[in-house]
């Protein structure tokens, strides 16, 4: 019986194989990409770093090629931190160029203060199959009066205090790889935008890791990762709030080259928590349909030390999807960033699909961001289908051996019985009731 099973199951593995096209891509990552060409990219790309006020206009250009499939991940900090995810099929070679003239405007410190129109900065040299755009906006700061740790609440208490702050508003140290050439790193440098009685505290970072195969991350929450996606550590370290009671949510806009309304946050639960523990459900906000899309992906929770762990592990809370043009203020916002680089004026007609929506860190009770100084959230930006959380070997063995025995003995319990039954139980009853009227008795010799 075993070795039938056994050729079955390598006959499906061998097909199954030889069927999947892909199973990992080649990375490359080019920091400044074009620089060379430009001298407004080299000014600012060598400036000196210790200059009061210094900022990078940071750009990493991720290609994860599969032959001729390719996806492109463009990671940013001109206008705000962003992430452009861009699909290819047909040319090893095809290649996301930068205008770095027309990408840095008129401005002298590359942060797009002037309202020059960034349109066409970044271009691709094929067809695109499909793309997407993830700008985070704001940082939004409130003083949780009714410490809800909800922003619904917070808008309809008269007490909150609000601080909105664009992200154009912050410098950015010069980009650097982390976890051995992994990750891309993007810190912001002093000073932070006011008010600060001085410039010595405080780092907000977004950690971009990549990776040309399929895993799982060694930090909490461990989220899936595959070649097809980009794992993000957002970071708030040391940074100095505004109020004693502050509390943090970041806004996220999503920009998809898709006309067809598909966005949509979809809540998925699981009964497992064996690599997340107290975290049963999975968020996927997907950016397109069925057959084409990208994804963001994360779990409800973030921790409050570096050193992630359960007992350090608060929620995070997510809300609706919005049309941009229904969020005062971040239509203009989105005329700084790449998302307007790439799409260029399609930004503002219907030809592309666009929400925006916030996620907020905290549990009402857990101290404030005070209590830690510190929160860490981590997010996954891909193109496809989302990763799947499956139920591990270990819990399924665990389900089997609780559910799985008393089942195996309640079966096997009941045949035994029935087939005693069978066997003449019934009449053995009255056998059994009146003493044998010829017992054996044991031979004696
Ligand atoms: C900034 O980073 C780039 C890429 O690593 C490097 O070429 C450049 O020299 C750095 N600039 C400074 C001022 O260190
Ligand atoms: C740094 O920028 C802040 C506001 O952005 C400004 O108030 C301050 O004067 C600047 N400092 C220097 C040394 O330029
Ligand atoms: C696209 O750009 C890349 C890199 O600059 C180049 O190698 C490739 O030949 C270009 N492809 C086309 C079709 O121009
Ligand atoms: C761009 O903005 C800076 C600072 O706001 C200003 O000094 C400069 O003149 C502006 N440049 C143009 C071309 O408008
Ligand atoms: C950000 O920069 C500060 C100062 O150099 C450093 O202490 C901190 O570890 C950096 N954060 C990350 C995630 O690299
Ligand atoms: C700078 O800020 C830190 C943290 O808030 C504080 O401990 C320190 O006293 C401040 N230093 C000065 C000179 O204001
Ligand atoms: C990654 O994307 C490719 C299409 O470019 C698709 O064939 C493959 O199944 C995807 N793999 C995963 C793990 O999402
Ligand atoms: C916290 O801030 C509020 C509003 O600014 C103030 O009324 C209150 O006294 C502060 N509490 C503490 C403990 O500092
Ligand atoms: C943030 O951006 C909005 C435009 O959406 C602008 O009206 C506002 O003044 C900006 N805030 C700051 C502090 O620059
Ligand atoms: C994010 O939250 C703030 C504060 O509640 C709100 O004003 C803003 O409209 C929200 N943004 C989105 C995209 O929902
Ligand atoms: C967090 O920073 C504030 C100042 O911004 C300070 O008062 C508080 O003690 C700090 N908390 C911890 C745990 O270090």
């Amino acid at each position: 019986m075993a070795f039938p099973v056994l050729l079955v199951y390598s006959l499906i593995t061998i097909f199954a194989l030889s069927t999947a096209d892909i199973s990992n891509r080649q990375i490359t990552k080019v920091l400044y990409p074009d620089c060379e060409r430009y001298t407004s990219c080299q000014k600012l790309r060598d400036q000196n770093a210790t200059a009061p006020n210094v900022s990078f206009p940071n750009v990493a250009y991720i290609k994860a090629a599969a032959g001729e499939d390719v996806l492109h991940f463009v990671l940013t900090t001109i206008g705000f931190p962003s992430v452009l995810v861009v699909h290819t099929e047909g040319d090893a070679n095809a290649a996301v160029q930068f205008d770095w003239d027309s990408l840095l405007g008129a401005a002298d410190n590359g942060s797009l203060v002037n309202n020059t129109d960034i349109s066409g900065a970044i271009t691709v040299n094929h067809t695109v199959n499909y793309s997407f755009a993830v700008v985070f906006s704001r940082l939004i700061e409130y003083y949780d009066a009714g410490d809800t740790s909800d922003l619904k609440a917070a808008e309809n208490n008269k007490d909150t205090l609000w601080h909105f702050i664009n992200f154009t508003e912050f410098q950015w140290m010069n980009v650097t790889f982390g976890q051995d050439g992994k990750s891309v790193v993007f810190n912001t440098s002093r000073p932070q935008p006011l008010p600060f009685e001085n410039n010595t505290a405080g780092f907000i970072t977004f950690e971009f890791e990549i990776n040309g195969d399929g895993g799982r991350d060694t930090d909490l929450p461990r989220l899936i990762y595959n070649f097809n996606n980009t794992q993000l550590n957002f970071a708030l370290d040391k940074y100095i709030p505004m109020f004693n009671k502050s509390r943090f949510a970041l806004e996220m806009s999503v920009v998809a080259n898709v006309s067809t309304s598909g966005m949509k946050v979809e809540q998925v639960k699981s009964i497992d928590d064996e690599y997340s523990p107290g975290v049963f459900k999975v968020m996927n906000w997907y950016t397109g349909t069925e057959d084409q899309s990208g994804y963001i992906q994360y779990k409800p929770v973030c921790y409050l030390d570096p050193h992630r762990e359960r007992a350090v592990g608060i929620e995070v809370r997510s809300y609706d999807l919005q049309e941009p043009k229904m969020v005062p203020g971040l239509k203009k916002l989105m005329e700084k960033s790449i998302a307007k680089a790439f799409y260029g004026s399609s930004l503002n007609d219907t030809s592309l699909e666009q929400m925006a929506s916030n996620v907020s860190f905290g549990l009402s009770g857990d101290g404030f961001y005070v209590k830690k100084n510190y929160t860490v959230w981590t997010v996954s930006i891909g193109y496809g289908k989302a990763p799947v959380e499956t139920i591990s070997t270990m819990v399924i063995i665990i389900i089997a051996a609780g559910l799985g025995i008393p089942v195996v003995i309640i079966l096997f319990g009941g045949i035994y019985v029935c087939f005693r039954r069978r066997r003449g139980g019934y009449q053995r009853i009255d056998n059994d009731d009146v003493p044998n009227p010829h017992p054996a008795h044991p031979n004696v010799n």
